[in-house]
């Protein structure tokens, strides 16, 4: 058991939260109960980050005073992240006195060691942006990171030597392969570090700005807030240098960022630490963007997606798995309500959500809702268990990669396999056939097997994940509460026999696409789009088409069926053996004539009786009207061949 610290940026309090903000908490949310879950001590820090211009502006256009304006703003992420159950260790304002003290320390020893000196700046200030630019950096005269008015201020302030460890950083940054992930965002700022590096300007004149953390040496500026907001990855967990809990968690294992802030944290913030002699966090990943219908959110653009809404229409369960399962974290994604809809549908409730159904109905229609022991091990039950065995080890490498996505597509996996084994095994026959041991085998393996995913899958959902195990006894509920002192939870083997099975309601019921009209016009779903969520939801999975046995059928015999102009009765060579088949299609094709062709047969149709005559399977044919032709092959081929 180790120790992990992980972090989300602190968000600037002016904002109103909205899915990017909700994404890069749910993440490292997810990350760090999955940490729990295999038994590491765990510290997530979030935030706000409350000081610089725009915070002073907007508490001035409210006449407030600013400590007031970010004490009633800051309550909007707070209640957010209690409604998204982000299940943080702390949340750090940058407005603590405890942040400001680490905040003039870091500054003090920074200066005092000779890499923070006072010079005179003449330069190009975007004041939205509230950062310097040299003429070239320029686009058209403007800001060329928000593309608004510069201005060009001259003025004395205190500058930090950035430019003395361009070398040591680039160096740095190759030999450590997971400083930066993933590796686009490395090369960029490898990039970055080919050109030379400018000291960063550090100060603020109280005369142009006065809400931050006063400069401890010149009471006459405060810290630039990036300063400021990159010191909270120290100052959220404990007062500096030699405090025991700073020993313990530093250097942090994951700062979690968005793509548009990895030159902040892999360049300005691994260079401040080195100035104060502290080591490097282990990685800052970067993850994408959540754009809408490819165009970045604004409030400008009117398209800023609101996680309220969302949770209030879908669950937070649903809404942690879908933004969680459609970001490949590096890259962007493209959000719409279309994607919310198909993913709740297929992974929640079609996979996850009707396996729990199906095994609970069946150990209550079978065992009267009591576990079965298991009995007898056949080739496919061991299948089905060494992969159950297997897969706790496999998502937990991938979650110590930060590869969440690889992680819930073998969880996924394994469902689907065993949804698979259920189909294969058929309980049902078993029954029917009065193999209670291989169906108490089966069954137990499908609920030990649903157990286990649930376990796997409890820190994306949850609510939902200890409600499907309350199905299986309250007991395997304490489980979850209790992760640390049960790190064998999601070993096999744990669901006792004898367990009484309660029947919940549908966890994840599929959602209707038809989206009800919440009477807000951006909610509304254009005709066009409804339509595309139906086709979506109309096709069906790959695994149906598995499941139907298609074979290349030689034609060895056909003759008419008495009393009937459309029914020819034909007798085929499908590999392992004749079969008879009783089709209609007398009326385009003479008996004669078809004797020979290769055609295509379904081989595990129910077989059945059509006027008297015993039909097992049935050959493919097209048709338009009156007209029919029978499906054959392109080329000779074996009979028995498979058709896929
Ligand atoms: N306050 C700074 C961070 C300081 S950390 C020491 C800041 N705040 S922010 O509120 O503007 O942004 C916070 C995070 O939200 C950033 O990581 C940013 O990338 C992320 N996102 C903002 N919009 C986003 C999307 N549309 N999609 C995903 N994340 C995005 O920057």
């Amino acid at each position: 058991m180790g120790t992990f610290y992980i972090t989300t940026p602190i968000y600037y309090v002016n904002d109103e939260p909205h899915i990017g903000h909700a994404y890069s908490t749910i993440l490292a949310d997810v990350m760090s109960r999955y940490h729990k879950l295999f038994g590491d001590e765990v510290f997530f820090s979030t935030g706000t980050d409350e000081h610089g211009l725009k915070v002073q502006e907007a508490a001035k256009k409210r006449g407030v005073e600013p400590k007031l304006h970010c004490d009633e703003m800051v309550v909007r992420f707070v209640e957010l992240w209690k409604k998204l159950r982000i299940n943080y260790t702390r949340f750090i304002r940058t407005t603590e006195k405890k942040h400001k003290f680490v905040v003039q320390s870091l500054l003090t020893y920074l200066y005092e060691r000779g890499d923070i000196y006072f010079d005179t700046y003449e330069g190009k200030y975007c004041i939205p942006e509230e950062r310097f630019w040299t003429e070239k950096d320029l686009v058209d005269a403007k800001c060329p990171s928000c593309g608004r008015e510069v201005i060009t201020i001259e003025e004395k302030n205190y500058f930090f030597k950035m430019s003395k460890y361009r070398d040591w950083l680039r160096d740095y940054i190759k030999d450590h392969p997971d400083f930066i992930k993933p590796e686009t965002r490395k090369n960029e700022i490898l990039g970055f570090l080919k050109n030379p590096l400018i000291d960063l300007c550090i100060s603020r004149p109280k005369s142009r700005l006065d809400w931050g953390i006063e400069i401890p040496f010149d009471k006459k500026y405060v810290t630039y807030v990036w300063f400021d907001a990159l010191t909270n990855y120290i100052s959220t967990i404990g007062v500096y240098r030699d405090n025991n809990s700073f020993q313990k968690w530093w250097p942090c294992d994951i700062h979690f960022v968005g793509k548009d802030i990895t030159t902040t944290h892999a360049v300005y913030w691994p260079i401040m630490l080195k100035s104060a002699g502290f080591d490097l966090p282990k990685t800052i990943f970067a993850h994408g963007w959540w754009l809408i219908q490819d165009e970045k959110m604004s409030k400008s653009v009117g398209n800023v997606v609101k996680p309220v809404d969302l949770i209030d229409r879908y669950g937070v369960e649903s809404f942690r798995y879908v933004l969680v399962k459609n970001m490949i974290i590096g890259s962007d994604a493209s959000f719409s309500e279309e994607m919310v809809i198909n993913t709740i549908n297929s992974d929640l409730a079609n996979d996850y959500g009707n396996l729990l159904s199906r095994i609970v109905n069946m150990v209550e229609i079978y065992f009267e809702g009591k576990i079965p022991e298991t009995a007898a091990v056949s080739k496919t039950d061991e299948k089905i268990i060494t992969a159950g065995k297997s897969l706790p080890e496999s998502v937990k490498s991938y979650i110590e990669n930060t590869d969440l996505n690889s992680a819930l597509s073998a969880i996924f996996v394994y469902i689907r396999k065993i949804n698979k084994y259920i189909d294969e095994t058929a309980p049902w026959t078993l029954y029917k056939k009065n193999k209670i041991k291989e169906l108490k085998t089966v069954l137990y393996n499908a609920c030990e097997g649903f157990r286990l995913i649930s376990v796997l899958l409890s820190p994306i959902i949850i609510n939902k994940a200890e409600t499907a195990l309350s199905a299986f006894s309250e007991e395997v509920m304490k489980y979850i509460d209790n992760v640390n002192e049960n790190e064998e939870i999601y070993s096999w083997g744990k669901l006792k026999p004898g367990t009484s099975v309660k029947k919940i309601d549908s966890i994840f019921p599929r959602i209707d696409s038809d989206l009800k009209d919440t009477g807000k016009p951006e909610r509304k779903m254009k005709d066009k789009e409804k339509d595309k969520v139906k086709k979506e939801l109309e096709k069906i999975d790959i695994e149906y088409i598995k499941k139907i046995d298609m074979r290349v059928g030689r034609i060895l015999d056909a003759s008419p069926i008495k009393n009937s102009e459309t029914l020819l009765k034909i007798i085929v060579d499908i590999g392992d053996g004749k079969r008879q088949l009783v089709a209609g299609i007398a009326g385009q094709y003479k008996a004669e004539e078809i004797v020979g062709k290769e055609i295509v047969v379904v081989t595990n149709i129910k077989p059945a009786k059509i006027r008297g005559t015993k039909s097992n399977g049935m050959l493919l044919a097209a048709s338009a009207g009156e007209t029919l032709s029978l499906i054959s092959v392109d080329r000779s081929m074996d009979p028995g061949s498979e058709i896929s």
